[in-house]
């Protein structure tokens, strides 16, 4: 299994460059199960989940041809409605197929996920919604099973809580129903206005994504398109702590700098000086010192979820207490745990993480648990006094695309090993 192995105390400098992202990508994938025409997509990272979304759709009858900067599905027929266990215990997300799969086949055969890292994650709220869209619904043996032999009927749906992937799956499977569909209290994430903006080329009717209320007026049929990926927001965030953690200088580039604003905010609080430099580029200087900032995560456009652990990687070196509320997922801070035994100062009570700062980290033999977690043990490492090994990189290597390389380019000293 890789490693990375990682010497800190290294000054990060120049220019790094953003990926396309991974959240976008793996829904805009499965939209192509909506047409028999090819979809044609731009900048879809080579990232381990993005390879395990082609195979599904390989699995289930799509021909997927990957490019250098492209990747081009064409699904002729159906073959197979299914998403196996095999595959959805690797990655939840696998659950996106749900809603094309009933709406362009009638049918559609997807294993629970089951329990993963960060918190149980049902999917209750997409089958919920596919039942107002009048599917029916069984749970057999591990896996649901959803019918609409006539095919869906449009209806209002309000999420009991917000869901991206559900409002994803759910605007999916909306764009081919009969009539019109309403979903309302959904994801706004700039992730769920991406996949509208692909299903609208691909012919679908939708207004409203990027609010709490999504029309969508369902057509008969879609069909191919070209469309390029929005960049990731969480890379580009990552990249963001890595520059001041390091107290560096450099430039983050190809991202929006709108979608990380909440980091952003946090970080100037903090006394990191970021500037926008270009339309797409963040300029980050670190100082060397930073001051503790408290912070919560919230749905889109509060403070995500996703960059949580790095944030709190970020604290470790910070003057203060800073409490770090998770609110989305229920067990997301298995990083706290790996941080402490590098000499940070945190204390888990429930949804909160206290981060008692500045606390100088030494290098450790450490184990990424979740994806993101992983990250910001990186991070960590980049400042942690002599070398740090990671474990169980296939964690990290699930949604970031060469990141040693990226980190290597701008003066981090980190490698990967057997
Ligand atoms: N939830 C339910 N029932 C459902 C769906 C969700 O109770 O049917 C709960 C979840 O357990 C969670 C909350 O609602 O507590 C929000 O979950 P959401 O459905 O929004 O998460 P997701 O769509 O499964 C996506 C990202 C995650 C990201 C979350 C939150 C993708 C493929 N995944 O997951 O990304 O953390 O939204 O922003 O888009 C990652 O990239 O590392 C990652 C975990």
């Amino acid at each position: 299994m890789d490693k990375f192995v990682i010497q800190g105390g290294a000054r990060l400098e120049g220019e790094i460059a953003t990926s396309g992202s991974k959240n976008s990508a793996l829904p805009a994938i499965a939209a192509c199960l909506l047409t028999g025409e090819p979809v044609t997509l731009r900048r879809i990272p080579r990232v381990r989940d993005i390879r395990t979304m082609e195979r599904l759709l390989v699995d289930i009858g799509a021909i997927v041809d990957v490019g250098d900067d492209y990747v081009s599905i064409r699904t002729p027929a159906i073959r197979s409605p299914e998403a196996p266990y095999e595959l959805v215990k690797t990655m939840r997300a696998s659950s996106l197929v749900l809603g094309p799969l009933v709406a362009r086949a009638g049918r559609a055969r997807v294993s629970l996920p089951g329990g993963c890292a960060i918190g149980a994650r049902p999917i209750n709220l997409h089958l919920a919604g596919l039942e107002r869209l009048g599917a029916r619904i069984h749970q057999t043996h591990g896996y649901i099973e959803a019918e609409a032999p006539e095919g869906l009927r449009g209806g209002t749906v309000r999420f009991e809580r917000i869901t991206v992937t559900g409002t994803e799956d759910l605007m999916m499977a909306a764009a081919l129903a009969h009539g019109e569909t309403v979903i309302e209290n959904a994801a706004r994430e700039p992730e769920v206005q991406d996949l509208a903006q692909l299903l609208i080329k691909m012919g679908a009717r939708i207004a409203g994504a990027g609010t709490a209320t999504i029309h969508i007026q369902g057509v008969e049929k879609l069909r191919g398109a070209e469309h390029t990926i929005i960049s990731d927001r969480i890379e580009a965030g990552t990249f963001v702590v890595a520059a001041a953690i390091t107290g560096g200088d450099v430039r983050v580039t190809g991202c929006v700098p709108e979608h990380v604003q909440a980091l952003v905010e946090k970080l100037r609080a903090a006394g990191v000086e970021i500037r926008e430099t270009a339309p797409d580029t963040l300029h980050v200087r670190g100082n060397g010192r930073l001051r503790s900032v408290d912070m919560s995560t919230e749905e889109y456009p509060g403070f995500a979820t996703d960059l949580q652990a790095q944030y709190m990687a970020l604290m470790t070196q910070a003057d203060g207490q800073a409490v770090i509320t998770e609110t989305i997922f229920e067990n997301r801070f298995m990083h706290a745990q790996e941080l402490a035994r590098m000499g940070a100062d945190i204390r888990i009570e429930g949804n909160r993480a206290v981060v008692t700062g500045p606390t100088r980290l030494s290098g450790a033999g450490v184990i990424a648990s979740d994806l993101r977690a992983s990250a910001s043990l990186v991070l960590a490492a980049l400042v942690a006094r002599g070398e740090t090994v990671i474990d169980r990189v296939y964690h990290i290597d699930r949604g970031y695309e060469k990141i040693e390389e990226k980190l290597a380019r701008v003066g981090a000293r980190i490698r990967r090993s057997e």
